[in-house]
């Protein structure tokens, strides 16, 4: 039993919410979210108004400098980036080091991490001068990296970055242009990746935002701090649900399709079956984003002509546990990750990539919120904790043991 006098004596009240379920970490001005109104404004722009009339690089500007940019602003922002796309040779010989079957996410972080070699900081320089080459390299090379991946899995040469291309075809192009062929973009699934990367922009102290406040809250430079964050995002609770999700949807066409099986599955606790895309920490009516991604996968794959079996399972699916006591009692509704691996297969994404893709949505909501804690001038983050482990004890000699 703790023994709570003697604690506070030691160490003064402390408060133990696992999970942080009800602890602010931070006072921010970036994103703002209502999960019982299913509200998301990135300052103060409403994510569906963001959603369609916006493109992701002025999300990106609005995110990490607070204002939505003028013509000139967006134009010069779009142009240092432009040239800052290619990737040093040199990390291309750390990248051929990975097994072809290395997962992306891996691959991603451990690159990322590797920026901070590349780009070290030099006491002379101008912090705010740094910050800001930091910032551009980051937006403008992660597509670049993450394409070398699916390259490498396809047995495949990586392709340059082409600079008269906007972001993310520039970023299609990487992934899907073979030397051997013409490739041009469809500007359907250009539009439909733009849409699907400002939803991922931002989205308050989730826990890949949280890792990289507190990982950048001991003054780690930004680079390992977005690369803990790429790191965070891959676990299947977080960014990787959205790979599960389309594995768990196969999995239930190749099963027969009986969705009402997974949905028992899923409410028996002893299964340890969860249903993929259902739930959320802070949503407890709907994921406006959900909202918005649904009605975009059924445009994209009209527009392109796609029959998806997996987008009726999962229509199948939804309806389902919406009129289920459990999912209804629980508050559980679909999430941004159980549409978005639909629209990211119609874009001919694989499947492994998809927490790529949304590592690359949220970078500047990353970046936002890293900037945010330094200008703040944050603290180090440091939890405490209650013991609850041996009380003190003499040390035993090894031939006594
Ligand atoms: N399937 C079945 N039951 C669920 C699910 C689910 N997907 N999600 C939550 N529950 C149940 C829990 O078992 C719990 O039931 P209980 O009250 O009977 O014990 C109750 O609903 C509350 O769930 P918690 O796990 O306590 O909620 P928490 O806020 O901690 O977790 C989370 C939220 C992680 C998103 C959870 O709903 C989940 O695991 N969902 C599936 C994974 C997923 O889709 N993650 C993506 C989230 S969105 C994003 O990161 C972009």
């Amino acid at each position: 039993a703790i023994d709570i006098a003697k604690l506070r004596d030691q160490t003064g009240y402390i408060t133990i919410d696992a999970g942080y379920k009800n602890t602010g970490a931070t006072k921010s001005a970036i994103t703002f979210l209502d999960g019982e109104e299913g509200v998301l404004n990135y300052r103060g722009y409403s994510i569906e108004e963001l959603a369609e009339k916006s493109s992701f690089l002025e999300v990106s500007y609005l995110l990490i400098y607070g204002e939505l940019p003028t013509t000139q602003q967006l134009a010069d922002f779009e142009y240092e980036i432009k040239t800052h796309t290619l990737v040093n040779e040199d990390m291309r010989k750390i990248f051929e080091g990975f097994p072809v079957n290395a997962h992306p996410m891996g691959v991603l972080s451990s690159l990322v991490s590797a920026m901070s070699a590349f780009y070290p900081e030099n006491a002379d320089q101008d912090p705010e001068e740094v910050t800001q080459l930091h910032i551009i390299r980051l937006l403008a090379k992660l597509p670049t990296i993450a394409t070398w991946s699916y390259k490498k899995s396809q047995g495949h040469p990586v392709n340059y970055p082409k600079n008269d291309l906007d972001y993310c075809s520039n970023f299609l192009n990487m992934m899907f242009s073979l030397p051997v062929a013409n490739y041009e973009v469809d500007p359907v699934v250009s539009a439909a990746l733009n849409k699907l990367l400002i939803l991922h922009a931002d989205h308050e102290q989730n826990c890949s935002t949280s890792t990289v406040r507190l990982v950048g809250s001991s003054h780690a430079n930004i680079y390992s701090s977005i690369s803990s964050g790429i790191s965070a995002l891959w676990g299947p609770l977080h960014g990787g649900a959205n790979q599960e999700v389309i594995e768990m949807l196969e999995a239930i066409r190749q099963d027969g399709g009986d969705t009402q099986k997974y949905i028992d599955m899923a409410k028996d606790k002893t299964s340890g079956f969860r249903l993929f895309g259902f739930g959320h920490r802070v949503y407890k009516n709907f994921d406006p984003r959900a909202r918005i991604i649904k009605k975009a996968a059924d445009d994209v794959l009209n527009k392109l002509g796609i029959n998806d079996p997996v987008l009726e399972i999962a229509q199948q699916l939804e309806k389902a546990a919406l009129e289920d006591e459990y999912f209804v009692s629980r508050k559980l509704y679909p999430n941004v990750d159980f549409y978005s691996g639909i629209i990211y297969r119609a874009l001919g994404i694989p499947t492994n990539m998809f927490t790529v893709m949304f590592a690359i949505g949220r970078l500047p909501g990353w970046i936002a919120q890293w900037k945010e804690m330094r200008t703040n001038k944050e603290p180090i983050g440091r939890p405490r904790q209650v013991y609850t482990g041996a009380p003190k004890r003499a040390f035993i000699p090894i031939n006594e043991r």
